[in-house]
């Protein structure tokens, strides 16, 4: 564990679409230096153009998923495959089915995992991910309370795959996916910090006014397990894609 702040790259882009196209830009970018390249895949609203411009420069030639290789970060317990809100629908739904993505090379998590038998999933996973050699790339998004992945504030910085209670925040900010609040699972399972911190690159993506704070408590901020997203400053080879709104609180641009 290296114990002084590293630069990490950060991009602001003008706008929603162009953090997109740019994000895209960059995964595409790693294929082609990589073809079997192996993703750790985020959900939630920010990555979803980012989706949309990888299935367009798929369908214009312009990049080749037959050999990539896809972990997803997180997945909500007690959800089928099937639910219109599991991270495994969203997922098939916006990137997987649209891609030539071989499906023994798409790796999700079980929401469906006996919570009792979680540190045989856990450890499952955590081999599935060496076998391949490792995540080349993990892609992230960040809640409002510096979580990554499901990594919510507490989460240890050596933490593996595991099953996590889900911070009230995230179940507020999550409802509105649900028809009602009671319906948003409590537990998720979710690649640990250390299970990140352990891929090779890092891309974060962040838009919007409501995520400026924790981008910048973050990125400027102490190093703290309380804000989860601040442990990047450690890693080597972060790269950082905000929008001009989540970029609004950084003192540091570019
Ligand atoms: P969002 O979620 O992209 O829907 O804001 C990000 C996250 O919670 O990781």
């Amino acid at each position: 564990m290296l114990y002084y702040r590293i630069p990490m790259q950060i991009i602001v882009a003008r706008n929603y679409e162009s953090l997109s196209q740019k994000a895209a830009d960059f995964v595409v970018s790693a294929i082609l230096l990589k073809p079997s390249l192996v993703l750790a895949l985020p959900t939630g609203s920010t990555p979803l153009g980012m989706y949309k411009f990888l299935v367009e420069l798929y369908n214009r030639k312009k990049v080749d998923f037959s050999q990539v290789k896809v972990f997803d970060l997180d997945e909500y317990c007690g959800l089928t495959p099937e639910h219109s809100q599991s991270y495994a629908f969203y997922l098939r739904h916006n990137f997987l089915s649209q891609v030539n993505l071989k499906k023994e090379n798409i790796h999700l998590q079980d929401g469906l995992l006996d919570v009792s038998q979680a540190s045989q999933y856990s450890k499952q996973f955590e081999e599935t991910i060496e076998e391949v050699g490792g995540i080349d790339l993990a892609i992230l998004g960040i809640g409002r309370n510096g979580h990554i992945g499901f990594n919510e504030p507490g989460s240890k910085v050596d933490s593996l795959t595991r099953v996590i209670d889900l911070d009230d925040k995230t179940i507020q900010d999550n409802s509105r996916f649900f028809e009602n609040i009671s319906e948003v699972p409590r537990k998720a399972v979710t690649m640990g910090i250390g299970t990140i911190l352990n891929s090779q690159k890092i891309l974060l993506l962040a838009a919007g006014k409501n995520k400026a704070e924790v981008i910048n408590s973050s990125m400027e901020g102490p190093v703290t397990v309380r804000v989860p997203a601040s442990i990047l400053q450690r890693h080597p080879a972060v790269t950082i894609i905000l929008d001009q709104d989540a970029a609004s609180q950084l003192k540091r641009k570019e």
